[in-house]
C-alpha cells in the first residue's frame, strides 16, 4: 500500500464490477478493514490539522473559486476530500463521486455525516470568504457514489445525466503514461455538459517517490494537458504549475481548468 500517497496501487473494483450506490447502500457496503483504515490515516495525516501551504493547495482553491455557480458536480476519484474542495466553490444542487475503492468513498462518507469541521477546512474557509454554515449546505448535498476504474472506459450506463462541474484532483496523474492520461480526460469529458467546466490538479512526483513506488508521472506538463483538452473537444482555459518546496513527494502541482 502506498503510505502516503492517498492512494492503493493496483487496486481493482471490488466485486469487478462497476455501480452506482446511493449513501444508505454505501454505508451498508462490505469494505476492507485495512484499506479503510489506510483512506482514514490519509485524511487525519493531510487533511486534518494545520493547512499545508506550498504545496499548491492555495493555487487550486484559487482556481475552484472562479468556478462561479454550478448545478451538478461529479468528484472523480474523490479519495476522502470531496468537502475540503468544496470549500471555495457556490453552492451546487448535487454532488456525485466517483472512486476505484469503496473504502477511500466510506470514509467520505463516515466525514460528511459527521459535523466535524477539521483545523485545515477552518482555514481554507477564512482564505476563501465562507462561514462554516457553507460546509453543513454542502454536506447535504451529496448524492451518489460511483465505484469505477476512472482510468479506462467508462460506465456510462450508470449515469443518469451530465455534469456542469467535473473535478479530477490526484487522479488522473496517476495514469501510466501520457496517452493513457488524455484518454482518461476524454473519458471524464464525456459526462460534461455543453456548458460545463473541468477542474484538476496533477502532482508530479519527486524522484524519491517514482523510486520508492516505481511509479513515474514525469511525463505530465501543459503540453500534455493542452493536447488532452484538444482531444477531448475542450477550451484549456487556465493551466498552472506550481512548484513545491520542501516535499520528499512531490516537485510540481500542475491544475487547470478545461471548458466545452
Ligand atoms: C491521490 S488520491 C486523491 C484523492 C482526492 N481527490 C484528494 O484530493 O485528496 C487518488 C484517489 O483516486 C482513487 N483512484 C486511484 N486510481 C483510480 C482509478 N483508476 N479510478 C478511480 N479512482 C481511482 C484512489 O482510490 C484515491 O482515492
Amino acid at each position: 500500500m502506498s503510505e502516503y500517497g492517498g492512494w492503493i496501487p493496483d487496486i481493482e473494483v471490488s466485486n469487478g464490477e462497476a455501480r452506482m450506490l446511493s449513501a444508505e447502500q454505501l454505508r451498508q457496503s462490505r469494505v476492507n478493514a485495512a484499506y479503510l483504515r489506510y483512506f482514514e490515516g490519509y485524511r487525519s495525516r493531510y487533511f486534518y490539522e494545520e493547512f499545508i501551504f506550498g504545496q499548491g493547495t492555495e493555487q487550486l482553491l484559487g482556481l475552484l473559486a472562479e468556478v462561479g455557480q454550478k448545478q451538478r458536480w461529479l468528484d472523480v476519484g474523490c479519495g476522502t476530500t470531496t468537502l475540503f474542495w468544496s470549500v471555495p466553490l457556490d453552492e451546487v444542487g448535487a454532488i456525485d463521486c466517483c472512486d476505484i475503492s469503496v473504502e477511500a468513498m466510506r470514509a467520505l462518507l463516515d466525514f460528511i455525516m459527521s459535523d466535524e469541521i477539521p483545523y485545515c477546512y477552518e482555514q481554507a474557509l477564512a482564505m476563501s470568504n465562507k462561514v462554516p454554515h457553507h460546509l453543513r449546505l454542502m454536506r447535504e448535498w451529496f448524492r451518489k457514489f460511483f465505484v469505477f476504474d476512472a482510468l479506462k472506459g467508462w460506465p456510462l450506463h450508470l449515469f443518469e445525466h451530465n455534469y456542469d462541474l467535473v473535478t479530477g484532483i490526484g487522479i488522473f496523474g496517476l495514469a501510466k503514461t501520457a496517452e493513457d492520461y488524455i484518454c482518461a480526460i476524454r473519458s471524464a469529458a464525456q459526462k460534461l455538459d455543453r456548458d460545463g467546466c473541468m477542474v484538476g490538479a496533477d502532482w508530479v512526483r519527486s524522484s524519491y517517490f517514482i523510486e520508492r513506488e516505481h511509479f513515474d508521472n514525469s511525463y505530465l506538463n501543459i503540453s500534455v494537458i493542452a493536447a488532452a483538452a484538444e482531444r477531448a473537444g475542450l477550451k484549456l482555459m487556465r493551466a498552472m504549475d506550481v512548484d513545491i518546496k520542501d516535499d520528499p513527494l512531490y516537485s510540481k502541482l500542475i491544475a487547470w481548468v478545461l471548458h466545452r
